[in-house]
């Protein structure tokens, strides 16, 4: 039996579920769960704390060399450390997603970034998800993924969950930063979202979490001959 480990890519845009859903997947193949989203928003969250102009490209660029970032699994569930401080909480902060946007149209950072995702994914076998994953990072993966669903059926998942933590925001207001932060990640010039031509499309919009597991795990199992 080989034990080359099994890299599966999954992309797609923001509030398709690639976290949560990839993460349950993950746990019921025996796969360790990469989310890349959370190394551009400790970039993000790095610039934030030191009043970097997020419209700067050469001055989100110049910070790199100031930022160390590492991977840890921490009882089995990733963790990010911005400079050794585990930043894993306050990268969620929703002001911080758009700084993880601007920070990750800028190729110093997307390069900076490739060495960490590749070596995570070359340790063992993992879901990696991000925008990126089938189309730069690992264009290799042994199963590419797009998972999406409707925009309004993402930006309703969104609110709830945000509504659900007592978070005081308003349905539109979800709705439009969604499909401002897909319309930069699509249109960005280096690396943008899309779908990797030999991606197999998953849309949600019809199903519940727990049948998106399902078809996930069904998919890479059918892929990879996995029983
Ligand atoms: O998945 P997320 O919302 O945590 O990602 C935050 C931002 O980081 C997102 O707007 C785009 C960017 N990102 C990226 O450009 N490439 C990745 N592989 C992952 C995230």
């Amino acid at each position: 039996m080989s034990t080359k480990p099994i890299a599966v890519a999954i992309d797609g845009p923001v509030g398709a579920g690639k976290s949560s859903i990839a993460r349950a997947a993950a746990a019921k193949l025996g796969f360790i769960y990469c989310d890349t989203g959370a190394l551009y928003r400790s970039v993000g969250l790095y610039c934030v704390r030191n009043g970097v102009d997020l419209k700067n490209p050469e001055a989100i660029a110049a910070q790199l060399t100031n930022i160390k970032l590492e991977i840890r699994l921490v009882d089995g569930t990733q963790h990010v450390f911005l400079n050794g401080e585990d930043v894993s909480e306050e990268i969620r902060l929703p002001e911080i997603s758009m700084a993880a946007s601007s920070v990750s149209a800028v190729p110093a950072v997307r390069a900076a970034l490739l060495d960490i995702q590749r070596d995570t994914a070359a340790k063992s076998s993992a879901i990696m998800d991000g925008r990126d994953i089938g189309t730069v990072v690992l264009p290799n993966a042994d199963v590419k993924i797009f998972l999406t669903a409707a925009a309004e059926i993402r930006a309703k998942r969104r609110f709830d969950e945000l509504a659900a933590k007592g978070k005081d925001v308003k349905f539109d207001d979800v709705l439009r930063e969604l499909n401002e932060r897909d319309y930069a990640d699509m249109h960005r010039e280096t690396a943008p979202l899309k779908q990797a031509e030999d991606a197999v499309l998953a849309d949600t919009s019809e199903l519940d979490f727990e049948q998106s597991v399902d078809l996930i795990c069904r998919i890479i199992t059918e892929k990879t001959g996995m029983r």
